[in-house]
């Protein structure tokens, strides 16, 4: 079952939208060779903490960490680490944060010092895909008509859609219903309405879309080791279209 937000409750979930944003726009100033996964993890946990909230991640599943931090091939779900990041890598920053009982999730992909072509382009069609994704989140629409500006965008572009990975509705639970892939079909899928919180958190891989899981049991990678990108909203259907309760832009 989809359960539909109220006005004050999609108020309360951009609180905590907007605290997983500040802790990006942070990761953003430090981001640079010589950082450590595990120093942005030590920010991200001090910052939810100091700001009243809770890293939701740790604990979840057995997860033990504030964050995801996958560099490089590492689709998803990466665990922080100690060895120093180097020039040239891209690394998402995967942060869920939970204030007064509500949720915000965002992902964020940082470029380490300056990386080749490839990788810069990489990271701007998957961002590109987040925002065609969410020009499409409106209410009378359907998660098809987002699943397939995300697909058709990175297709065109060479890129290929992770499809073992989902997006999911978010609220007082990390996972809620709906869950969905980012390949589809126009005109297809569940019909978008008003209250409905989701988030859209497109991967993209520059060869295959095929993964595995290492065996550690979390870390997903690319089968065929090649770079992966991943940038992450959260997102409500209001009656002025879609709300993006995780955005970085500071509020006028
Ligand atoms: N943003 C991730 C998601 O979309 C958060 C899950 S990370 C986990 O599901 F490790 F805690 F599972
Ligand atoms: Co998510």
């Amino acid at each position: 079952m989809i359960t539909l937000k109220s006005k004050q409750e999609i108020e309360l979930m951009k609180q905590a939208g907007q605290l997983v944003a500040a802790c990006h726009r942070e990761i953003a100033k430090l981001m640079q060779p010589g950082i450590t996964t595990f120093e942005i993890e030590d920010l991200v946990d001090t910052m939810i903490t100091k700001h009243g909230g809770k890293p939701h991640t740790k604990g979840y599943n057995g997860y033990k960490y504030a964050t995801c931090a996958s560099v490089n091939d590492v689709i998803a779900h990466g665990f922080p680490s100690r060895t120093p990041l180097r020039e040239g890598d891209i690394v998402t920053i995967d942060i869920v944060a939970e204030l007064d009982g509500w949720l915000g999730d965002s992902a964020w992909c940082y470029a380490v010092g300056s990386v080749s072509d490839e990788a810069r382009r990489l990271m701007e069609v998957t961002k590109q895909c987040l925002d065609l994704g969410i020009a499409q989140a409106f209410a009378g629409n359907r998660l098809g008509d987002i699943a397939h500006a995300v697909q058709s965008h990175a297709e065109r572009n060479g890129y290929s859609v992770v499809r073992d990975l989902l997006a999911h509705g978010i609220g007082r639970d990390m996972h809620e219903e709906p869950n969905y892939a980012h390949v589809g079909l126009p005109g297809r899928g569940v019909r978008l309405k008003e209250g409905m919180v989701f988030t859209i958190e497109p991967m993209l891989n520059a060869g295959t879309h095929h993964m595995y899981i290492e065996a550690d049991g979390w870390t997903a990678r690319t089968a065929d080791g090649r770079l992966s990108a991943q940038y992450e909203h959260t997102i409500a259907i209001t009656e002025d279209g879609p709300l993006v309760l995780t955005d970085q832009a500071v509020a006028p």
